[in-house]
Parts: structure tokens; C-alpha cells; sequence
């Protein structure tokens, strides 16, 4: 097969991130700049502050990108972009820089599905432990769980997706931002949660789980009140220990849920392998708790391709590009894009 070089720009959220992958699986630059920082004082993305940063960073990340890949836009094959979902402001940025490089450059431009990215992760070549780098056989389960998303999907064939279930309220990394709102936690929760927990009791307290019998779907709004209505009496006084206990148990609950739908769905379509995928899926817990239940293999991604990053955008729009999809100048923004 000859050889393609993707750049991939993703600018849905709170990251602005691009990277150089060649052949859709081998990295050759990896570059995300965080806003972090910027929306930690509120604990949770600012949606217009990001736009801005995104305006900011956007045209300095690209030239990083092909600086540390080594590469020129002459090197380039194609252009790929996330298109949705995610938040309007953000997307625009990406997507209308993406559009002005590849008409100046004459290159083809690819829309991305941000949520496809997060799936494509595992067919990126990273030697870390647990990671698939590819060689996957079909149907493979994909358990997507970020801040936005909460998707248990069967996959297959490469773009063939059925959505078995989804969040019918909070997305799994959702709650844990705001649980570590109330436990008066660090931004972005997820990381900060398991930190705490890390010393605390997961059976200290037996927190609500939502297990929507018959179904493949999630809830996670009863978890999180159940939780508020713990920490209120507590007002600004919430001792270390209480602050671990109740991270350690929310975490058992939303871990067990999600590894218990996983299994019932694995072993109900008999898929070669499960793939976890999107932010949350760095959670230590998590990643037990599934593979503990499964006897296909469990892949995961490392750390740095868990939570949102361009290569994984690239890694996609190669296998989109060698399908033959092409976005043409009126790509437009799509902030509500699902799977399938
Ligand atoms: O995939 P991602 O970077 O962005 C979205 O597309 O939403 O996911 C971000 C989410 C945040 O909610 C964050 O708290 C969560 O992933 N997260 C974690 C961990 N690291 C990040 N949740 C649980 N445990 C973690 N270690
Ligand atoms: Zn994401």
C-alpha cells in the first residue's frame, strides 16, 4: 500500500491538539495544548474561553505538529478534521483553519466523528501495555466513556457501528467532574477522584447503582445526587478521610456498572475483543473491573491517547480518506454528531 501521511486537527473541547500519522497507524507527532488551566477556576469547560484559546493556539500547534513529525505540507496526503461533536465554537475553529490550510495547500480535507477518533485509537502502533496496535479482528465492543459520552458500541467493520446503549443523562466522566465539584476536588475530576481514592474504602458508603435491567444503557444522575446529599451536611468541612471514602465508593459504583454492561454486552454478541476508549478510560479501576469479567482481551490505549488528542483523528481520517470520503468547502460544524 502506498504511503499516506495524515494530519489530523481536533478542536472539540477544551484541547487544541494536532498530529502527524503515517500510514494510520504510526505516530509521527502528537501535540495538544491544554486549557486546563484556563477553565479550572470553573470547574468545568467555558465554552467561549475556549473558542478563544483554540483561535490562539490552533496555528502554533499545527506548525509544532509538522516541525516534530519532520515533515512539510508538500509530505502531506490529506488533511482530517473533527466535525462533531462537541462544542460549536470549538469545532469552528478546527474545522474553518483545517478548510483554509487545504485550500491553500491543495490537499483533500476528511471529516472526522470525534467519537469515531476515540475508537480509532487502538489501531495506532504505541508498544504500551494492554494496547491492541491494531491487528484487530471483528466484531470487536467499544466502551466509550469521556466527558461528553458514555456509548457502548458494537463494531462490526471498519465504520460499521451499532450504538447497543448510551447515557440517558450524565456521560460517566460528567460525574465524575462533579462529584469532585462536591468533595471540593481538583479540574478535571476524573484523575483527582482516583487519586482520592486511591486511600479510600470502596464498601464505606453503598451508593445507588442504576442497572436498567434489559437494557445497555447507563444512568448516572441517581449516583451522583446520592452522593450530594452525603456531602451536604458536611458544608466546607469535609474531613480527608470522608473526602477518599466517598471518591473510592462513587468510583466502585460508576466502575461496576460500566464493566457489568461491558461483559453482558461481550459475551451476548461475542466479539474477538473489547477496546475502551475516551478519558475515562485511563481510570485504573475501570480497567480492572472489565478485564476482571472478561475472557476476550480488554485493550486499552496509553494515558496520553485516552483523553482527547489529534492522532487519533488521524488514525481515523486515514482509513475515511482510503474509503474515499472527502468533506468538500461547505463542511460545516455538526456540535450533536452521534455514531452510525
Ligand atoms: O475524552 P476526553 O478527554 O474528552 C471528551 O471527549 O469529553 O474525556 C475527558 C473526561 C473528563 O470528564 C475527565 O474527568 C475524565 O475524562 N477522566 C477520567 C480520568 N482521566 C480523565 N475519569 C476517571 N478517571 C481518570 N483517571
Ligand atoms: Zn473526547
Amino acid at each position: 500500500m502506498e504511503r499516506l501521511r495524515v494530519l489530523g486537527i481536533e478542536t472539540s473541547c477544551d484541547e487544541t491538539a494536532a498530529a502527524v500519522v503515517e500510514n494510520g497507524d504510526t505516530i509521527l507527532s502528537n501535540v495538544v495544548s491544554s486549557q486546563i488551566a484556563l477553565h479550572a477556576p470553573y470547574g468545568g469547560v467555558f465554552p467561549e474561553l475556549a473558542s478563544r484559546a483554540h483561535l490562539e493556539a490552533i496555528g502554533p500547534v499545527v506548525e509544532q505538529a509538522l516541525a516534530e513529525a519532520h515533515v512539510g505540507w508538500g509530505d502531506l496526503d490529506a488533511i482530517a478534521v473533527t466535525y462533531g461533536p462537541g462544542l460549536p465554537g470549538s469545532l469552528l475553529v478546527g474545522v474553518n483553519y483545517a478548510k483554509g490550510v487545504a485550500l491553500a495547500r491543495g490537499l483533500p480535507l476528511v471529516p472526522v466523528n470525534h467519537l469515531e477518533g476515540h475508537v480509532y485509537v487502538h489501531w495506532l502502533k504505541t508498544g504500551a501495555p494492554g494496547a491492541a496496535d491494531g491487528g484487530l479482528e471483528f466484531p470487536v465492543l467499544v466502551l466509550i466513556v469521556s466527558g461528553g459520552h458514555t456509548d457502548l458500541v458494537l463494531m462490526r467493520g471498519h465504520g460499521q457501528y451499532e450504538v447497543l446503549g448510551s447515557t440517558l443523562d450524565d456521560a460517566a466522566g460528567e460525574a465524575f467532574d462533579k462529584v469532585a465539584r462536591m468533595l471540593h476536588l481538583s479540574y478535571p475530576g476524573g484523575p483527582a477522584i482516583e487519586q482520592a481514592a486511591a486511600t479510600g474504602n470502596p464498601n464505606a458508603y453503598d451508593l445507588p447503582r442504576a442497572r436498567l435491567q434489559g437494557t445497555y444503557n447507563f444512568s448516572f444522575s441517581g449516583l451522583k445526587t446520592a452522593v450530594l446529599r452525603l456531602v451536604q451536611p458536611y458544608g466546607d468541612k469535609l474531613r480527608p478521610r470522608v473526602v477518599a471514602d466517598l471518591a473510592a465508593s462513587f468510583q466502585a459504583a460508576v466502575t461496576e456498572v460500566l464493566a457489568e454492561k461491558t461483559a453482558q454486552a461481550a459475551e451476548a454478541f461475542r466479539v474477538r475483543a473489547v477496546l475502551l476508549s475516551g478519558g475515562v478510560s485511563a481510570n485504573k479501576a475501570l480497567r480492572m473491573a472489565v478485564r476482571a469479567r472478561l475472557t476476550v482481551p480488554v485493550y486499552t490505549a496509553p494515558l496520553s491517547l485516552c483523553t482527547d488528542n489529534a492522532a487519533m483523528i488521524a488514525a481515523c481520517g486515514t482509513y475515511r480518506f482510503r474509503a474515499g470520503v472527502r468533506a468538500g468547502w461547505e463542511l460545516d460544524v455538526e456540535p450533536g454528531l452521534r455514531l452510525a
